[in-house]
């Protein structure tokens, strides 16, 4: 049975009669029904009644009813009123522009604005590169979406996209400092979409793509890193590939297996599969073998795309075909980026001796991670209510401060890599099978991947200004 988590939490504003076994009932009441409470607020007191606000972690609208209603047939209780406290943090959004500089009085505004910035403009129009130094571009990165695949809710459209997007901009500014803004876009037209991010890019030092859909994420990623001077990432695929690699590295670690001697099957092609198999072939393993909804990638396979026909290309070295199935039997690493309930125990125990599994299709993996833990010697999931929680928050916000930092043109694989050994390197000491990448909280990993990502493409800068 799911348990109730804070993602859905509602506070019950009641009013009950102020006897000494108050509290005791209404707290039996939430739990009989299933609630997780976490707050028990007394907000009024009355010679005849007390007003309470009840807060409780629950599993949907319908959990929510269920609760209400326990509360409000206890002898005496009344509810008042019900929020979802999920609701009440995106009230008016989550971000405001706030000014850097003090504007007390007309000396100040004649600086900061007309006359003064003129002079500013024009240092710019003289010397581009100076935007840099004088203007929000070097700490500013747009956080770009079409609303095509937001998390597991599909095509909700530019709008709907944004309160994802401005969580993805408030983590920026936590973790890693990063001025990120939302950029939601009205048109999943991929000429319009590079031409639109061509064209608002003076103002930002970086290119974040995000819960854009397969295929069309790779062309707008590929176009715009040719035509643009600052990086672009998807975060989609290269986030979540820097953290699945430097997942494995350590996971490999946990079973002592060189990644030279695994064969490795990745479930999903679409836009984090894609990735993920670009940068693990960087790694060199025995062999990779790719799955899809239509059973295992290979060269023969009929109607494959461009997308497709190149991963064939580079992985299936023994041309295997079937189905998932058939390509478990004897691996050492299985990674699901796909869908849910693919697989179970069963065919876990057809791996090879101490396989590795990462489940990571949200919300419900590939397979049950207690089913999994049966024959597995290490598995993650991307949830936070398991060990080994594969988040992107471990890289995002140090790779952009990284790129910010070093004032890069442009983003590469050594980056990425450079990132996913920062991330590795920070668990150390404190490895074990359930615990092979470090707590998003852990304020060690932003600076780490920043220093490794800033080193990379310093290295990166050098090398191209030589050619
Ligand atoms: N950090 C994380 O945990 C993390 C990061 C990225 C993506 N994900 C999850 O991975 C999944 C895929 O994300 P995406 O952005 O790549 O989606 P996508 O739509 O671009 O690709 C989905 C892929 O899964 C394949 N697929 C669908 N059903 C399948 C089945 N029954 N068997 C085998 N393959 C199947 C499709 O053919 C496609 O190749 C989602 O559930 C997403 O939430 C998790």
């Amino acid at each position: 049975m799911p348990v109730p988590g804070p993602g859905y939490s509602i506070t019950v504003r009641l009013e009950a009669p102020p006897s000494a076994s108050a509290a005791g009932d209404l707290t039996t009441a939430v739990g009989r029904v299933g609630g997780v409470l976490t707050a028990f607020d007394i907000v009024e007191s009355h010679a005849d009644a007390i007003v309470v606000d009840i807060t409780a972690n629950v599993l949907s609208a319908d959990h929510a009813d269920d609760i209400t209603t326990a509360l409000d047939s206890l002898p005496g209780v009344h509810v008042r009123k019900v929020s979802d406290r999920t609701f009440l943090m995106h009230l008016g959004g989550k971000l405001e522009v706030s000014p850097k500089v003090a504007l007390r009085n007309r000396d100040d505004l004649s600086r900061a604005y007309t006359p003064g910035v003129a002079r500013v403009c024009q240092a710019i129009a003289a010397n581009p590169d100076d935007a840099r130094r004088l203007t929000i571009k070097r700490n500013t990165v747009a956080v770009v979406t079409d609303g095509s695949a937001v998390l597991g809710l599909g095509n909700i459209g530019p709008a709907a996209a944004l309160p994802v997007m401005e969580g993805k901009a408030a983590l920026f500014k936590k973790f890693a400092d990063v001025d990120a803004w939302p950029v939601c876009l009205d048109t999943q037209d991929t000429e319009e979409i590079i031409r639109t991010v061509k064209a608002l890019a003076p103002v930002y030092a970086g290119i974040n793509l995000e819960d854009i859909a397969a295929p069309r994420c790779f062309e707008i990623e590929r176009r715009l890193r040719e035509q643009l001077d600052i990086p672009v990432f998807h975060d989609d695929q290269h986030g979540t590939a820097i953290v699945v690699v430097a997942a494995l590295r350590n996971a490999l670690r946990v079973v002592n297996k060189p990644i030279e001697k695994c064969r490795i099957v990745v479930s999903g092609v679409g836009a984090a599969g894609s990735a993920i198999i670009r940068l693990l072939l960087r790694k060199a393993p025995a062999d990779i073998v790719a799955v899809d909804i239509d059973g295992i990638v290979h060269r023969e396979r009929p109607g494959l795309d461009e997308n497709l026909r190149l991963i064939a290309e580079r992985t299936n070295g023994q041309q295997q075909t079937g189905t998932l199935h058939d390509a478990l039997v004897g691996a050492d690493v299985f990674i699901g980026v796909s869908a849910p309930n693919l697989f179970g125990a069963e065919q876990v125990a057809t791996m090879a001796d101490d396989p590795i599994v990462f489940a990571l299709a949200n919300p419900d993996p590939e397979i049950d991670p207690l089913e999994a833990q049966r024959h597995a010697a290490v598995v993650a999931t991307g949830r936070s209510d398991y060990p080994n929680q594969i988040n992107n928050v471990l890289a995002f916000p140090g790779v952009f401060r990284g790129l910010l930092d070093a004032q890069a043109h442009k983003i590469d694989d050594d980056m990425l890599l450079a990132a996913a050994n920062a991330i590795a390197d920070v668990v150390d000491d404190r490895l074990n099978a359930s615990y092979i990448v470090p707590s998003v909280f852990d304020t060690a990993v932003a600076p780490a991947v920043a220093e490794a990502v800033k080193a990379a493409a310093r290295r990166d800068e050098v090398v191209s200004t030589r050619e």
